[in-house]
């Protein structure tokens, strides 16, 4: 159904963490599965964080460009992915680089990934939330923002949170505006951390709010650091049941802009020829 790109900006407003938690909440309809994809060129941290390191081999984002290089993008990219679903196979992480020295190796993969990923919805029925890091997206990385049906912005709303995402949220919305389908693609997924309600900083930053995931420091941990606090626990977690209606929200959301995106059946004046007796009528 769709490509979703978050992203985050100074300050570690906890974009990976909501990647992962939207992910982990997906909504799996009609047998459909979620990617979450590290496209973070300053690295990724899910495998060290999320996964504990426990990992069945070097799978990641550092292995494409060499497969890019011969043609093997596609069949390598399936090929990286690492199961959160206990062996369902329903949601996906693909790891990120594993040290920022790898991005220029990425440049001239990132495009031909956003068409990958932008396209997998025709062929294999995936979802991807692409996490683009506190500074991705940008140079040759746009292709993800541009192709995109929707751009997340995380922000905390705290006066550093704001200070921080004014520059990357500006920035975003000129792209989107200059070279893809406009600044409506973006929206903001607040953390609420601080003393600003969602209707001031949206307003600050000119961005509608899609959702909005609560500070929640002990399940945050869970995924951003791999800390224990237990299953149930977790699940329960104010941070996993708000995720649960965000992801909700952002797919619906999707959904009605890919209704209004879709191209419009253009309206024809009927063929005389074809209509019984029409032709020879306007005779
Ligand atoms: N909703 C939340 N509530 C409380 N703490 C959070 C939340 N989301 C993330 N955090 C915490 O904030 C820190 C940064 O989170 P995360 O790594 O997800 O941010 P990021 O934006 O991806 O950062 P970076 O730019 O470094 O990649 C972590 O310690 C994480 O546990
Ligand atoms: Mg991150």
């Amino acid at each position: 159904m769709a490509l979703i790109a978050v992203a985050g900006c100074p300050g570690a407003p906890g974009a990976t963490t909501a990647a992962l938690a939207l992910a982990m909440s997906w909504p799996l309809v009609e047998g459909r599965h979620v990617i979450m994809a590290e496209c973070d060129p300053d690295g990724g941290s899910v495998v060290a964080g999320a996964l504990r390191g426990g990992t069945p081999g070097p799978q990641g984002l550092q292995n494409l460009p060499v497969a890019a290089r011969t043609g093997r993008l596609n069949e390598a990219f399936w090929r990286q992915l690492l199961d959160l679903s206990d062996g369902a196979k329903q949601r996906l992480v693909l790891p990120g680089l594993t040290n920022p020295g790898q991005s220029p190796g990425m440049q001239s993969v990132w495009p031909q990934l956003a068409d990958l990923m932008a396209g997998i919805d025709v062929t294999a029925q995936h979802d991807v939330i692409a996490d683009l890091g506190r500074r991705g997206g940008t140079d040759s990385a746009a292709s993800l923002v541009l192709r995109a049906d929707l751009v997340l912005a995380v922000v905390r709303t705290t006066l550093r949170g704001v200070h921080h995402a004014e520059h990357r949220v500006r920035a975003l919305a000129e792209d989107l505006d200059a070279r893809g389908v406009g600044r409506d693609a973006l929206r903001l997924l607040l953390i609420p951390a601080g003393p600003y309600t969602a209707a001031e900083i949206s307003e600050r930053l000119s961005v509608p709010v899609a959702a909005e995931l609560p500070f929640d420091p002990k399940a945050a941990e869970v995924l951003s650091d791999g800390t224990d606090i237990g299953e149930r626990r977790f699940k329960r977690s104010d941070l996993m049941r708000h995720a649960a209606n965000a992801a909700e929200t952002v797919h619906s959301l999707v959904l009605q802009r890919r209704e209004q995106l879709a191209p419009r059946p253009v309206h024809q004046a009927p063929d005389r020829a074809a209509i019984p007796g029409g032709a020879h009528a306007a005779r």
